[in-house]
């Protein structure tokens, strides 16, 4: 087999991260989720009260982005991400987080700088790599794309049952405007819009079980490394 770089791209809630992380513990990729990264930058602005009342103040942040002490570790398979050598795993998944992530994600100068790291991590290939523009503007040469979709109600119903079976108390419909307002700002933002990169496989698992997308991807890396 070809040591490949697999970049999954999608929209948000859908599945994405559950099946790329399996992926790579299937074949002993190391798994990198780059939502984690923007997540931990946006935490970091919460915790230093950059955000105030939904405004980002973007120039206090872009002085203070190069010494955030924002660290992934890669242990078994899965990514861990760290503040200032906190684990902030728990934090960054948070509804308050989710809400801001996306215009947090939105600056150039923040994605320039984890676009950088992200390009590093896949040197030496052996990596599965789930975001929004790892088929587009991370890896455009990546050997295999997958975009991964699925409609919004049956993404906010499985963002709603997951957070619910950890304990929070969350609204279905408060979920559902969450993930259709990161939907738009996603894919109409001006630096590397959501988009599928032209070679990308598209997957559609609005009507799969896990186990199914599990193998359909699976079975995608097996071709395309085997070639
Ligand atoms: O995958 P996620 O929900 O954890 O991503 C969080 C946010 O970060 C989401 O609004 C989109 C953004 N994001 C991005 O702009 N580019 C990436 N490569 C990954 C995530």
């Amino acid at each position: 087999m070809k040591d490949i770089i697999i970049a999954i791209d999608g929209h948000s809630s859908c599945g994405k991260s559950t099946m790329a992380k399996v992926l790579a513990s299937r074949i002993g990729y190391t798994y990198v989720d780059t939502g984690a990264m923007y997540r931990a930058v946006t935490y970091f602005c919460m915790k230093n009260n950059l955000i105030q009342g939904g405004d980002i103040d973007i120039p206090a942040l872009e002085k203070a982005l190069p010494d955030a002490d924002i660290t992934f570790r890669h242990i078994s398979g899965s990514q861990k991400t760290y503040l200032d050598g906190e684990d902030i795993e728990e934090q960054i998944r948070s509804m308050e987080v989710s809400s801001m992530v996306s215009p947090v994600a939105a600056i150039p100068f923040v994605r320039t700088a984890m676009v950088e790291r992200q390009r590093r991590m896949g040197e030496m290939k052996r990596i599965v790599m789930d975001g929004r523009d790892i088929g587009t503007t991370v890896f455009p040469n990546a050997e295999m794309k997958v975009f991964v979709t699925a409609s919004a109600e049956i993404r906010a119903e499985r963002r709603f049952i997951e957070l619910t079976e950890k304990g929070l108390k969350v609204d279905y419909n408060d979920i559902l405007a969450n993930v259709r307002e990161r939907d738009h700002i996603d894919s109409t933002r001006s630096v590397s819009p959501l988009r599928k990169a032209d070679d990308a496989i598209v997957l559609d698992n609005s009507q799969m079980t896990r186990q199914e997308q599990n193998e359909w991807l699976y079975n995608h890396y097996l071709e395309i490394a085997g070639r």
